[in-house]
Protein backbone atom coordinates (compact mmCIF):
# COMPACT_ATOMS: atom_id res chain seq x y z
CA UNK A 1 0.00 0.00 0.00
CA UNK A 2 1.44 3.59 -1.17
CA UNK A 3 -0.12 6.37 0.26
CA UNK A 4 0.68 9.69 1.89
CA UNK A 5 1.67 10.32 5.41
CA UNK A 6 2.67 13.24 7.55
CA UNK A 7 3.34 16.77 5.64
CA UNK A 8 2.16 14.60 1.96
CA UNK A 9 5.54 13.02 2.28
CA UNK A 10 4.87 9.49 0.09
CA UNK A 11 5.09 6.14 2.55
CA UNK A 12 4.61 2.28 2.09
CA UNK A 13 2.50 0.47 4.84
CA UNK A 14 3.49 -3.52 5.10
CA UNK A 15 1.00 -5.95 6.28
CA UNK A 16 1.14 -9.24 7.06
CA UNK A 17 -1.67 -11.93 7.37
CA UNK A 18 -1.88 -11.50 11.30
CA UNK A 19 -2.46 -7.65 11.28
CA UNK A 20 1.51 -6.95 12.13
CA UNK A 21 2.30 -4.34 10.11
CA UNK A 22 5.63 -1.65 8.99
CA UNK A 23 5.53 1.91 7.39
CA UNK A 24 8.29 3.26 5.29
CA UNK A 25 8.73 6.83 4.40
CA UNK A 26 10.29 7.38 0.79
CA UNK A 27 12.01 10.42 2.74
CA UNK A 28 14.96 8.73 4.65
CA UNK A 29 14.27 5.14 3.37
CA UNK A 30 12.86 4.87 7.02
CA UNK A 31 10.91 2.53 8.52
CA UNK A 32 8.86 5.01 11.14
CA UNK A 33 6.70 1.99 12.76
CA UNK A 34 6.80 -1.74 13.24
CA UNK A 35 3.68 -2.66 15.48
CA UNK A 36 2.96 -7.04 16.31
CA UNK A 37 -0.40 -8.81 15.56
CA UNK A 38 -1.77 -7.05 19.14
CA UNK A 39 -1.15 -3.40 16.93
CA UNK A 40 1.59 -2.55 19.51
CA UNK A 41 3.90 0.22 18.48
CA UNK A 42 7.48 -1.78 18.97
CA UNK A 43 9.75 1.62 17.83
CA UNK A 44 10.04 4.68 18.99
CA UNK A 45 9.62 7.90 17.28
CA UNK A 46 9.48 11.30 18.88
CA UNK A 47 6.43 12.93 19.42
CA UNK A 48 8.25 16.10 18.35
CA UNK A 49 9.62 14.69 15.27
CA UNK A 50 9.68 17.15 12.26
CA UNK A 51 9.26 15.95 9.04
CA UNK A 52 10.57 18.28 7.20
CA UNK A 53 13.68 18.47 4.94
CA UNK A 54 16.79 18.43 5.25
CA UNK A 55 16.06 17.23 9.11
CA UNK A 56 16.04 13.82 9.40
CA UNK A 57 12.71 12.02 11.31
CA UNK A 58 13.68 11.35 15.15
CA UNK A 59 12.72 7.93 15.37
CA UNK A 60 11.88 4.34 13.66
CA UNK A 61 14.51 3.03 11.86
CA UNK A 62 17.36 6.15 10.10
CA UNK A 63 20.08 4.74 8.02
CA UNK A 64 23.28 6.39 8.07
CA UNK A 65 25.21 6.12 5.17
CA UNK A 66 27.78 6.93 3.77
CA UNK A 67 29.70 7.95 7.31
CA UNK A 68 28.26 6.98 10.91
CA UNK A 69 27.76 9.87 13.57
CA UNK A 70 30.96 12.02 13.00
CA UNK A 71 33.70 9.09 11.75
CA UNK A 72 34.63 11.00 8.78
CA UNK A 73 34.20 14.91 7.02
CA UNK A 74 30.61 14.27 6.04
CA UNK A 75 27.45 15.70 8.17
CA UNK A 76 26.71 13.31 11.10
CA UNK A 77 25.41 10.33 10.05
CA UNK A 78 25.46 11.10 6.27
CA UNK A 79 23.35 12.55 3.72
CA UNK A 80 20.62 8.98 3.31
CA UNK A 81 18.37 9.89 6.05
CA UNK A 82 17.73 12.89 4.52
CA UNK A 83 17.17 12.16 1.03
CA UNK A 84 13.93 11.02 -0.81
CA UNK A 85 14.22 7.35 -1.94
CA UNK A 86 12.51 5.67 -4.65
CA UNK A 87 10.51 2.36 -5.14
CA UNK A 88 13.20 0.39 -6.60
CA UNK A 89 12.10 -0.45 -10.43
CA UNK A 90 14.53 -3.25 -11.26
CA UNK A 91 14.56 -4.76 -7.42
CA UNK A 92 16.87 -7.82 -7.05
CA UNK A 93 15.66 -11.29 -7.22
CA UNK A 94 13.75 -12.78 -4.06
CA UNK A 95 14.71 -16.42 -3.17
CA UNK A 96 12.60 -19.48 -4.09
CA UNK A 97 10.80 -19.66 -0.76
CA UNK A 98 10.04 -15.83 -0.07
CA UNK A 99 8.12 -14.52 -2.46
CA UNK A 100 4.65 -14.58 -0.13
CA UNK A 101 6.14 -12.10 2.29
CA UNK A 102 5.30 -8.43 2.49
CA UNK A 103 8.02 -6.13 1.16
CA UNK A 104 9.44 -3.07 -0.59
CA UNK A 105 12.28 -2.09 -2.20
CA UNK A 106 14.05 1.22 -2.62
CA UNK A 107 17.05 2.45 -4.29
CA UNK A 108 19.06 5.66 -3.23
CA UNK A 109 21.54 7.26 -5.87
CA UNK A 110 23.99 9.79 -5.74
CA UNK A 111 22.75 13.42 -6.74
CA UNK A 112 24.52 15.75 -8.74
CA UNK A 113 24.32 17.96 -5.31
CA UNK A 114 26.13 15.65 -3.20
CA UNK A 115 28.62 14.47 -5.87
CA UNK A 116 29.75 17.78 -4.91
CA UNK A 117 30.44 16.54 -0.80
CA UNK A 118 31.68 12.92 -1.57
CA UNK A 119 32.86 12.43 -4.85
CA UNK A 120 31.11 8.67 -5.73
CA UNK A 121 28.49 6.98 -7.78
CA UNK A 122 26.78 4.12 -5.93
CA UNK A 123 23.27 2.45 -5.82
CA UNK A 124 21.86 1.62 -2.80
CA UNK A 125 19.11 -0.56 -2.94
CA UNK A 126 17.08 -1.51 0.17
CA UNK A 127 14.72 -3.97 0.73
CA UNK A 128 12.29 -4.36 3.75
CA UNK A 129 10.95 -7.50 4.60
CA UNK A 130 7.87 -7.84 7.01
CA UNK A 131 8.19 -12.41 7.76
CA UNK A 132 5.39 -14.14 8.17
CA UNK A 133 5.81 -13.88 12.55
CA UNK A 134 5.94 -10.05 12.13
CA UNK A 135 10.12 -10.10 12.07
CA UNK A 136 11.44 -7.17 10.15
CA UNK A 137 14.34 -7.66 8.16
CA UNK A 138 16.15 -5.06 5.85
CA UNK A 139 18.92 -5.64 3.81
CA UNK A 140 21.11 -3.08 2.08
CA UNK A 141 22.97 -3.72 -1.34
CA UNK A 142 25.49 -1.09 -1.90
CA UNK A 143 27.39 -1.38 -5.45
CA UNK A 144 29.83 1.41 -6.27
CA UNK A 145 28.81 2.52 -9.92
CA UNK A 146 32.05 5.10 -10.25
CA UNK A 147 33.59 5.63 -13.90
CA UNK A 148 36.51 6.90 -12.42
CA UNK A 149 38.15 3.88 -11.92
CA UNK A 150 37.97 4.85 -7.65
CA UNK A 151 37.22 2.78 -4.80
CA UNK A 152 34.89 4.59 -2.11
CA UNK A 153 34.77 3.57 1.67
CA UNK A 154 31.93 4.15 3.77
CA UNK A 155 30.38 3.34 7.70
CA UNK A 156 27.20 2.35 8.55
CA UNK A 157 24.61 1.84 10.29
CA UNK A 158 21.13 0.64 10.82
CA UNK A 159 19.97 3.21 13.57
CA UNK A 160 17.85 1.79 15.11
CA UNK A 161 14.92 3.15 17.91
CA UNK A 162 13.40 0.40 19.80
CA UNK A 163 10.40 1.14 22.14
CA UNK A 164 10.88 0.47 26.04
CA UNK A 165 8.51 0.75 28.81
CA UNK A 166 10.87 1.85 31.08
CA UNK A 167 14.59 2.15 29.84
CA UNK A 168 15.58 1.34 33.74
CA UNK A 169 14.21 -1.78 33.72
CA UNK A 170 16.30 -2.51 30.26
CA UNK A 171 18.95 -5.01 29.68
CA UNK A 172 20.99 -5.79 26.75
CA UNK A 173 22.35 -9.39 26.36
CA UNK A 174 25.23 -10.27 23.92
CA UNK A 175 27.72 -7.45 24.45
CA UNK A 176 29.27 -8.41 27.54
CA UNK A 177 33.15 -8.55 27.49
CA UNK A 178 33.37 -7.36 24.22
CA UNK A 179 35.79 -4.22 23.80
CA UNK A 180 34.00 -0.36 22.27
CA UNK A 181 34.90 2.72 21.60
CA UNK A 182 33.13 5.72 23.92
CA UNK A 183 31.58 8.37 21.63
CA UNK A 184 31.43 10.04 25.27
CA UNK A 185 35.18 10.01 25.52
CA UNK A 186 36.73 10.97 22.68
CA UNK A 187 36.26 7.72 21.17
CA UNK A 188 38.79 5.81 23.36
CA UNK A 189 38.44 2.44 23.62
CA UNK A 190 37.27 0.49 26.71
CA UNK A 191 36.67 -3.08 27.33
CA UNK A 192 32.89 -4.22 28.81
CA UNK A 193 33.07 -5.66 32.36
CA UNK A 194 30.79 -8.79 33.56
CA UNK A 195 27.37 -9.24 33.18
CA UNK A 196 24.40 -7.89 30.73
CA UNK A 197 24.36 -4.09 29.95
CA UNK A 198 22.10 -1.67 32.17
CA UNK A 199 21.27 1.81 31.93
CA UNK A 200 21.39 4.51 34.41
CA UNK A 201 23.21 7.51 32.69
CA UNK A 202 24.05 8.60 29.34
CA UNK A 203 25.15 6.11 26.87
CA UNK A 204 27.24 6.23 23.54
CA UNK A 205 29.38 3.44 22.23
CA UNK A 206 30.80 1.47 19.78
CA UNK A 207 31.01 -2.52 20.33
CA UNK A 208 33.38 -3.97 18.08
CA UNK A 209 33.13 -7.21 16.24
CA UNK A 210 29.76 -8.87 18.33
CA UNK A 211 28.29 -11.58 18.09
CA UNK A 212 25.54 -11.91 15.17
CA UNK A 213 22.54 -11.90 17.76
CA UNK A 214 21.74 -9.37 20.38
CA UNK A 215 18.77 -9.58 22.93
CA UNK A 216 17.11 -6.74 24.30
CA UNK A 217 15.17 -7.49 27.29
CA UNK A 218 12.24 -5.62 28.50
CA UNK A 219 11.48 -6.66 31.85
CA UNK A 220 8.20 -4.49 32.69
CA UNK A 221 6.88 -5.18 29.52
CA UNK A 222 8.14 -8.77 29.57
CA UNK A 223 9.15 -8.43 25.87
CA UNK A 224 12.65 -9.44 24.21
CA UNK A 225 14.19 -7.81 20.97
CA UNK A 226 16.31 -10.21 18.89
CA UNK A 227 18.36 -8.34 16.42
CA UNK A 228 20.55 -10.42 14.16
CA UNK A 229 23.06 -8.82 12.01
CA UNK A 230 24.81 -10.12 8.72
CA UNK A 231 27.80 -8.08 7.10
CA UNK A 232 27.49 -5.31 10.13
CA UNK A 233 30.73 -6.47 12.86
CA UNK A 234 29.97 -3.78 15.18
CA UNK A 235 27.21 -2.57 17.23
CA UNK A 236 26.16 1.26 18.81
CA UNK A 237 24.03 1.43 21.76
CA UNK A 238 23.07 5.19 22.26
CA UNK A 239 20.37 6.49 24.88
CA UNK A 240 20.94 10.38 25.30
CA UNK A 241 19.84 10.47 28.86
CA UNK A 242 17.93 13.38 30.37
CA UNK A 243 20.49 16.15 30.00
CA UNK A 244 21.41 15.42 25.91
CA UNK A 245 17.57 14.96 25.66
CA UNK A 246 16.60 18.67 26.87
CA UNK A 247 19.25 19.65 24.33
CA UNK A 248 17.73 18.11 21.17
CA UNK A 249 14.38 20.24 19.65
CA UNK A 250 13.03 17.11 18.13
CA UNK A 251 13.33 15.03 21.03
CA UNK A 252 11.01 15.45 24.03
CA UNK A 253 12.38 15.86 27.37
CA UNK A 254 11.63 12.88 29.18
CA UNK A 255 11.47 10.41 26.41
CA UNK A 256 14.58 8.93 26.60
CA UNK A 257 12.94 6.58 29.50
CA UNK A 258 11.08 5.06 26.49
CA UNK A 259 13.76 4.36 23.81
CA UNK A 260 17.02 2.54 23.33
CA UNK A 261 19.11 2.67 20.50
CA UNK A 262 20.63 -0.16 19.13
CA UNK A 263 22.27 -0.49 15.52
CA UNK A 264 23.93 -2.98 13.76
CA UNK A 265 26.66 -1.25 12.11
CA UNK A 266 30.22 -0.98 10.85
CA UNK A 267 32.13 1.36 12.27
CA UNK A 268 35.62 0.73 13.00
CA UNK A 269 36.80 -0.34 9.79
CA UNK A 270 35.28 1.31 6.68
CA UNK A 271 34.08 -0.72 3.95
CA UNK A 272 36.14 -0.53 0.62
CA UNK A 273 34.79 -1.01 -2.52
CA UNK A 274 35.62 -1.12 -5.91
CA UNK A 275 34.19 -0.27 -8.88
CA UNK A 276 31.34 -2.63 -9.56
CA UNK A 277 31.49 -4.36 -6.18
CA UNK A 278 28.29 -4.62 -4.25
CA UNK A 279 28.64 -4.54 -0.24
CA UNK A 280 25.23 -6.57 1.65
CA UNK A 281 24.66 -5.82 5.25
CA UNK A 282 21.76 -7.17 6.87
CA UNK A 283 19.68 -6.63 10.09
CA UNK A 284 16.81 -8.90 11.24
CA UNK A 285 14.48 -8.12 14.04
CA UNK A 286 11.91 -9.87 16.29
CA UNK A 287 10.10 -9.14 19.35
CA UNK A 288 8.96 -11.84 21.53
CA UNK A 289 7.30 -12.61 24.99
CA UNK A 290 10.55 -12.70 27.31
CA UNK A 291 9.41 -15.94 28.62
CA UNK A 292 10.22 -17.73 25.07
CA UNK A 293 14.12 -16.35 25.55
CA UNK A 294 15.45 -16.07 28.67
CA UNK A 295 13.32 -18.88 30.84
CA UNK A 296 11.71 -16.34 32.80
C1 LIG B 1 24.02 7.72 17.79
C2 LIG B 1 25.39 8.28 17.98
O1 LIG B 1 24.05 6.61 16.96
O2 LIG B 1 23.18 8.72 17.23
C3 LIG B 1 25.30 9.51 18.86
O3 LIG B 1 26.23 7.31 18.52
C4 LIG B 1 24.30 10.51 18.31
O4 LIG B 1 26.57 10.09 19.00
C5 LIG B 1 22.98 9.82 18.06
O5 LIG B 1 24.15 11.58 19.22
C6 LIG B 1 21.91 10.72 17.46
O6 LIG B 1 22.36 11.41 16.36
P1 LIG B 1 21.42 12.45 15.65
O7 LIG B 1 22.27 13.12 14.59
O8 LIG B 1 20.29 11.68 15.05
O9 LIG B 1 20.97 13.42 16.70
Amino acid sequence: EHCKGVNGLEKVVLREVRGCSAEIYLYGGQVISWKNEYGEELLFLSSKATFTHPKPIRGGIPICFPQFANHGSLEKHGFARSRVWSIDPDPPPFSANSSSQACVDLILKHSEEEVKIWPHRYEFRLRITLGPGGDLMLTSRIRNTNTDGKSFAFTFAYHTYFAVSDISEVRVEGLETLDYLDNLKDKERFTEQGDAITFESEVDKVYLSTPTKIAILDHERKRTFVLRKDGLPDAVVWNPWDKKAKAMADFGDDEYKHMLCVEAACVEKPIILKPGEEWRGRQEISAVPSSYCSGQ
